[in-house]
């Protein structure tokens, strides 16, 4: 299953823009998506991690082994970014300060950061998810996570990083809640070295999954109709989403990249969902949008071939 679907709007950023849910009834999704999906989330973790690992070494070659790499959003959990942090300099950013301990200072910046509701929100949740969370992970990953990502509260917008300093960039389920793609994806080619590469996933608005509420659950489980995002909108999320279609983030990260390509496995579990009258009402969606939930992003930034001298040469005497 999706990770979108899995992880729903459980993250921990919510309620910077859209309508505000009361502390009871996040928790009680919280407390849902743990008790019921706690496994099952650390299988798409893990899966992802793996996927993560596949792209770059395979795809591009490259051994994940002390190298540089940065997490664009890496969330309360940074699941993947912990991994990678055992054999590799990693960096993860976030809107939200990351809790990733119990330092009063943290918990300070946290509350001016973030606000009270959240900061509650954010502490009870590691109080009472996260540990087992981790112990459970780590076990997944066949060891202790010892290393930790280095954090900081940085928008992908606007990054603080030098020029050429990253091997690898990588984002999970972040991009369609980035305001300024363009300029996110701008700075990803500035901070990557030449030949780093970078794998990004992104939640597809047109998804069945991509209007963020469905909370975890399977549409078929809830009150929520198939697309009701892009439909009739009866049940809103209370996260921001960009809204972007995938024709879009291929003309930005063209615009950027010369070597890139789009991962796109449409996901067959929600094809009975599309009816006759649902494709009808939608039809300004072709069928491969509304079936695609997730796409994966991945490119390198590739060095200017190095001028040939005698080439050079040949044409200036014009012999
Ligand atoms: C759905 S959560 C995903 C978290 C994590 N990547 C994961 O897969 O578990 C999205 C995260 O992106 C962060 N985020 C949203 N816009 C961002 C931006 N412009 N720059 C950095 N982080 C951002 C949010 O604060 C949130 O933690």
């Amino acid at each position: 299953m999706d990770k979108a679907i899995l992880f729903g709007d459980a993250c921990t950023y919510a309620l910077r823009k859209g309508p505000r849910l009361s502390l009871f009834s996040e928790f009680k999704k919280l407390h849902w998506m743990y008790r019921n999906r706690m496994d099952a989330l650390i299988e798409e973790d893990y899966t992802c991690y793996e996927g993560i690992m596949a792209n770059v070494e395979d795809t591009f070659g490259i051994d994940l082994t002390e190298k540089q790499i940065l997490e664009i959003g890496c969330g309360q959990l940074y699941p993947q970014a912990h991994a990678l942090a055992q054999k590799n300099e990693v960096h993860g950013i976030d809107l939200d300060i990351v809790l990733y301990n119990w330092s009063p200072i943290l918990i300070a910046k946290l509350l001016l950061n973030n606000g009270i509701k959240r900061t509650l929100k954010t502490t009870i949740r590691k109080l009472l998810f996260d540990g087992e969370y981790k112990s459970k992970l780590s076990k997944r990953y066949g060891g202790d996570l010892v290393k930790k990502p280095q954090f900081y509260r940085m928008n992908g917008e606007d990054l603080t990083f030098d020029d050429d300093y990253f091997d690898f960039i990588f984002s999970v389920t972040v991009f369609e809640h980035i305001e300024d793609v363009d300029k996110c994806v701008s700075e990803i080619k500035r901070v990557l070295k030449p030949d780093g590469v970078f794998s990004i996933d992104i939640n597809l608005f047109t998804g069945i999954t991509g209007g963020h509420n469905l909370y975890g659950k399977h549409p078929a489980e809830t009150q929520i109709p198939p697309w009701d995002h892009l439909r009739q909108g009866l049940y809103p999320t209370n996260v921001y989403l960009n809204k972007l279609l995938l024709d879009d983030y291929k003309r930005i990260f063209r615009k950027h990249f010369s070597e890139v390509q789009f991962i796109e496995n449409e996901s067959t579990q929600f094809k009975d969902l599309l009816t006759d009258e649902i494709r009808q009402e939608l039809s300004d969606y072709s069928e491969h949008e509304l079936l695609l939930d997730m796409v994966t992003v991945q490119g390198k930034k590739t060095v200017a071939e190095p001028v040939d001298q005698q080439q050079l040469e040949f044409h200036k005497t014009g012999i």
